[in-house]
């Protein structure tokens, strides 16, 4: 076999998983709650206001379309976790269905995906901290206002994002010190984060007007370029909508624990998925309904300041404090995840091994973790919202492409493996999430996609320089 196409054996990584399986333990509401903390985050709190200046008050089908595809690609997640209980996700199940070099580029996109998430999410929070800080200053008199130099990066006035800077080492550093995911104080969150949506609806919709619906598609459905270079239509703010929907990684990697997958995953990730859609809709239209979408397109913190427009600055409190609460949760699940990509790479060999070393007191990968907060500070420091969190969606849906490639590449190559989950309708379900993840990928800005190319390039030249030769699986080893 061509070195490039060698996999891992589906059998032996099973075998390997099996020896340390973990106590099942958790149904789907447990499953739904784990899905909807780590998906409701930045994207429907920040993002809404970038898509809304995209699309216009169409920005509602971009989340329909958005939600759509993102379901079909989690039940081919569903399907390949539970056959594959693996570390990896993607990457592992595309190293054991499509070969090391396929495992690659999707292992490289997952680096760049996980890490482009937690600068937008740190630059996100800090836009909601921001907001936070002037109620605070309006209240009490007190000076706890940064100057705008510190506040925001270049492109929005300042000079440097520090809120974001800091709130990205705080999270490293509770990673470090061995911080996991708390499933009752995840819950808590999950809880206050629909409560401020909810608020955030029950506000909003009764100041509903049918005129600011008109017109509802001004810039069209597919993707275009407007005199000032930028992208709009329904398909260009779902490319960057599609950010909202993803983080059910989480549930598909607790396939292990739960106790009866079949059905409980797919509760799970439909559930979850579905809920989210539903929600999101109902935000959106509550926000597009409420006023034009040009007062609030541009906002860091676009769904306080219709709370404040509309003359309700306690809501608006509510839904900040929420967001600075809540949103690094969001942050600790993809930087876990960062930690556990790098992780599974080095360990395959792909990586140097000198990156899987974990700290004996901790388990926590320390150099690793420190190394990923500086670039991802670096970038949060610098960087604009929509321009990493569109990079972040382009590595996420290559991933996701492999994943409905592996699914249905798995059923025509070993029809009778015994398949715990299976994807209803496998047939309709992979092609359309391949060709709507296709469609977004092409409806993604033309920068992005570039960069993307770039990141690619360097990527395949380290596999060719490095990573072919040291991988494990060169050496004969199947690990
Ligand atoms: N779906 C996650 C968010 O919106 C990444 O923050």
């Amino acid at each position: 076999m061509q070195s490039w196409l060698r996999r891992k054996d589906i059998d032996k990584l099973t075998v390997h998983e099996e020896g340390r399986r973990l106590v099942p333990t958790l149904g789907w509401p447990h499953l739904v709650a784990l899905g909807i903390g780590a998906i409701v985050g930045t994207g429907i709190y920040t993002l809404i206001g970038v898509g809304a200046d995209k699309a216009g008050p169409a920005v509602l089908l971009s989340f329909i379309v958005a939600g759509v595809v993102c379901a079909c690609a989690a039940l081919a997640y569903a399907e390949m976790s539970t056959m594959m209980p693996a570390a990896g996700s993607a990457y592992t199940y595309s190293y054991t269905v499509l070969g090391e070099a396929i495992a690659w580029i999707v292992g490289w996109s997952l680096i760049l995906e996980y890490s482009l998430v937690v600068s937008t999410v740190a630059v996100g929070w800090s836009g909601y901290f921001a907001g936070f800080l002037q109620w605070v200053h309006t209240q009490t008199g007190w000076n706890v206002m940064l100057p705008t130099a510190l506040m925001a990066g270049p492109h929005a006035g300042g000079v440097i994002n520090l809120p974001a800077i800091v709130i990205t080492f705080l999270v490293a550093g509770m990673l470090i010190a061995g911080t996991r995911e708390s499933a009752t104080l995840n819950a808590i969150l999950v809880v206050f984060k629909l409560i401020a949506l909810a608020v955030f609806i029950v506000v909003a919709l009764p100041a509903f007007d049918s005129a600011n619906l008109t017109p509802f598609m001004p810039y069209g459905f597919p993707k275009s370029i407007d005199a000032e270079g930028v992208e709009r239509g329904v398909m260009a703010a779902a490319a960057i909508i599609f950010f909202a929907f993803y983080g059910f990684d989480a549930i598909s990697t607790a396939a292990e624990e739960t106790k009866n997958p079949g059905r409980d995953l797919s509760i799970g990730i439909i559930g979850s998925m579905v809920g989210c859609t539903l929600i999101y809709v109902l935000v959106a239209l509550a926000a597009v309904g409420a006023m034009t979408f040009t007062v609030f397109g541009k906002s860091a913190e676009p769904l306080a300041l219709i709370m404040r427009e509309l003359g309700h600055p306690q809501a608006a409190l509510v839904i900040g404090i929420v967001a600075v609460i809540a949103l690094p949760t969001v942050l600790l699940a993809f930087f876990y995840g960062q930690s556990r990509i790098f992780f599974v790479m080095s360990r395959d060999g792909l990586l140097p091994r000198s990156l899987s070393k974990v700290n004996p007191r901790t388990g926590t990968p320390v150099a690793i973790t420190l190394f990923t907060a500086v670039l991802v500070a670096a970038l949060a420091g610098v960087a604009r919202l929509d321009e990493i969190a569109a990079l972040a969606n382009a590595g996420t849906l290559v991933a996701f492409i492999a994943v409905s490639v592996c699914m249905l590449v798995l059923r025509k190559r070993d029809p009778n493996r015994p398949r715990v989950f299976r994807t209803p309708m496998a047939w309709v379900v992979g092609p359309l999430a391949i060709f709507g993840c296709l469609y977004l990928f092409w409806s993604l800005p033309h920068t992005t996609q570039k960069w993307f190319l770039v990141w690619n390039v360097v990527g395949v030249i380290v596999y060719v320089l490095y990573s072919r030769r040291a991988s494990l699986l060169a050496k004969g080893q199947n690990v």
